[in-house]
């Protein structure tokens, strides 16, 4: 796309934005990979090197947890990215009182380090970890040790952080605030998510459903014709592109 039409495009997303009443966002791992942490389905994602039914089953982890903590333990270096421009331009956007929340896929609390506020994790995070034996609950600083995988202090059990696993269910708490979000949003941002993991993948649906409209972020659109405004390549770029847009169009 010539820089001209990009421009066009933005300004279009900037124009849905000012007339929007609540506009939401859900987000994937694509926003993060300009902080340094891969995502899942992309060429060099996670799932090209650890299968996601031997890695991402809670049964999987049950049967051999150092087995899988091969595969958290990697992922645990996120815990100390940074947030980029784009985490950045979405808490401006709240900010500036035209994002009502984020519903976010990501496990890597970075849309709250960039300053969001109304943040759902709908696949938990790495603030905290659950002894899969009695149950005990402990916080990340707990657990920051160079040997993985972590054990409890009490019982010994191998923890497990509070991410959601393919075969586990969404929080009930992220359920019921998501829902709160999407009720009435008429504008939905989806940003560096292919909306392939089901249920975040069915709430540009429910938006569409409810005569809202979408707004996609994506290195590879995947709305296609569900989206009213596509916005095609880097998450940090486009984004900042489009909070500085708002202040330039009508
Ligand atoms: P995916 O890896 O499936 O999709 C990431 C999307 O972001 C792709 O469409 C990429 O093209 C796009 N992308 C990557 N980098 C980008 C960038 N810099 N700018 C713009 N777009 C970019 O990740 P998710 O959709 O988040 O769940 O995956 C959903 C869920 O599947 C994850 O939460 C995780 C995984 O299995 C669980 O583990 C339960």
């Amino acid at each position: 796309m010539k820089k001209s039409d990009m421009t066009d495009v933005i300004a279009d997303a900037a124009r849905l934005l000012k007339e929007s009443k609540k506009t939401i966002a859900l987000t994937g791992a694509g926003v993060s990979t300009e902080s340094g942490i891969p995502d899942f389905r992309s060429r060099d994602g996670l799932w090209s090197r650890y299968d996601p039914m031997e890695y991402g089953t809670l049964g999987a982890f049950k049967r051999d947890p150092e087995k899988i903590w091969t595969m958290l333990a990697e992922l645990m270096t996120l815990v100390d990215a940074r947030p980029n421009e784009g985490h950045r331009a979405m808490a401006k956007l709240e900010e500036l009182g035209m994002l009502a929340g984020i519903i976010t896929q990501n496990i890597d609390s970075l849309h709250q380090k960039g300053g969001s506020k109304k943040v759902v994790e709908y696949h938990g995070s790495f603030d905290s970890f659950t002894c899969m034996q009695c149950a005990c609950s402990y916080p990340l600083a707990d657990v920051r040790k160079p040997d993985l995988p972590p054990h409890c202090s009490s019982c010994h059990g191998i923890l497990k952080p509070d991410i959601v696993f393919f075969d586990e269910q969404i929080p009930p708490s992220a359920l019921s605030e998501s829902r709160d979000l999407i009720h009435q949003a008429d504008l939905l941002i989806v940003a560096g998510t292919s909306c392939q993991v089901v249920p975040a993948a069915t709430i540009p649906a429910t938006v569409l459903a409810q005569g809202g409209k979408i707004i996609e972020i994506n290195r590879e659109p995947v709305l296609n014709t569900h989206a009213e405004v596509i916005l095609e390549g880097s998450f940090s770029q486009l984004m900042s592109q489009l909070v500085t847009a708002l202040h330039s169009t009508q």
